[in-house]
């Protein structure tokens, strides 16, 4: 399928999205989200892909919603289309992981979108932000409650408040990120964590998914359970079967995704 807003390709197991609105800086259009959506629902029907990489360019990631399409909108435009959840929320309701690599600007809805990921990777030049309170707005795509949940209250205050961007190394600090690596290695690099990721069992990584996910939505008592239960059920899998005698006999495990 031909996409107008981003790029997509597989490599091996790894399906991979760029986003590709170079000159507005990867801005999050209506027409961009419809594009990741179809592409996603490509990925999450191939049974080969097993994990799923969104990028965007070594300047942007994304610098956010596209504000030349949404700066006329009325509030019943707004209230009657869902602004802006439409669309977006396929980043979260993919069952794959999906892994958001990072270099340039991550701002207000391209915050937000990478913190729909699973994780994040960034390169040593990206800059997060929620920059919409200089816009006279606010996030609209998640930003207050996904960064409050990532780097605690004082902080999400901070940036949503403030503005303001902040570096790498002050986002793998608070935990907004999980590694740091230089730019030009970011996509290799990235490659190679989604690969190994891609190399376990596909029905193994989406329990992962959905336990580690269940820990935003439930008590710890309940999300401690629901846990218990999936790795119940990963004992009716071939893959455990596979897993654990593999290590017993000392060889590497062939899993068939079953
Ligand atoms: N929407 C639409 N166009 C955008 C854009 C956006 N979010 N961000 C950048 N662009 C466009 C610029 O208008 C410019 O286009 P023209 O060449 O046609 O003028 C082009 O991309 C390049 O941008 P700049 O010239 O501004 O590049 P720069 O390097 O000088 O600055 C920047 C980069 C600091 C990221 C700056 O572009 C910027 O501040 N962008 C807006 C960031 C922002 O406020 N994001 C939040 C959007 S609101 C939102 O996302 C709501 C939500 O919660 C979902």
């Amino acid at each position: 399928m031909a996409y107008e807003n981003i790029l997509v390709e597989t490599n091996g197991k790894v399906g991979i999205v760029t986003l590709n609105r170079p000159k507005a800086l990867n801005a999050l259009s209506a027409g961009l989200v419809r594009d990741l959506g179809a592409a996603l629902d490509a990925f999450e029907a191939d049974v080969n892909v097993h994990v799923i990489v969104l990028t965007g360019s070594d300047k942007a990631f994304a610098a956010g919603a596209d504000i030349k399409e949404m700066a006329e909108k009325s509030y019943m435009d707004a209230y009657l289309e869902d602004f802006i959840t439409k669309g977006w929320e396929r980043v979260t309701t993919c069952r794959k992981p999906i892994i958001a690599a990072v270099a340039g600007f991550a701002l207000g809805g391209g915050c937000e979108m990478a913190m729909m990921c699973d994780f994040i990777i960034a390169a040593q030049n990206a800059k997060f932000g929620q920059p919409e309170i200089n816009l006279g707005t606010l996030p609209g795509a998640g930003g207050t409650q996904r960064l409050t949940r990532f780097v605690g209250k004082s902080k999400a205050m901070d940036m949503c408040l403030t503005g303001r961007m902040m570096d790498a190394d002050e986002a793998w600090k608070c935990g907004l990120v999980s590694r740091i690596v230089p730019v030009d290695d970011l996509k290799d690099e990235v490659l190679k964590i989604a690969e190994a990721i891609a190399d376990k069992s596909l029905p193994i990584t989406m329990m992962v998914k959905e336990a580690v996910n269940a820990a935003y939505e439930t008590t710890l008592a309940q999300g401690v359970r629901f846990e218990r239960r999936l790795f119940q059920a990963s004992f009716a899998t071939d893959d455990q079967k596979e897993g654990m005698n593999a290590f017993i006999e000392k060889r590497q495990p062939s899993f068939t995704d079953r």
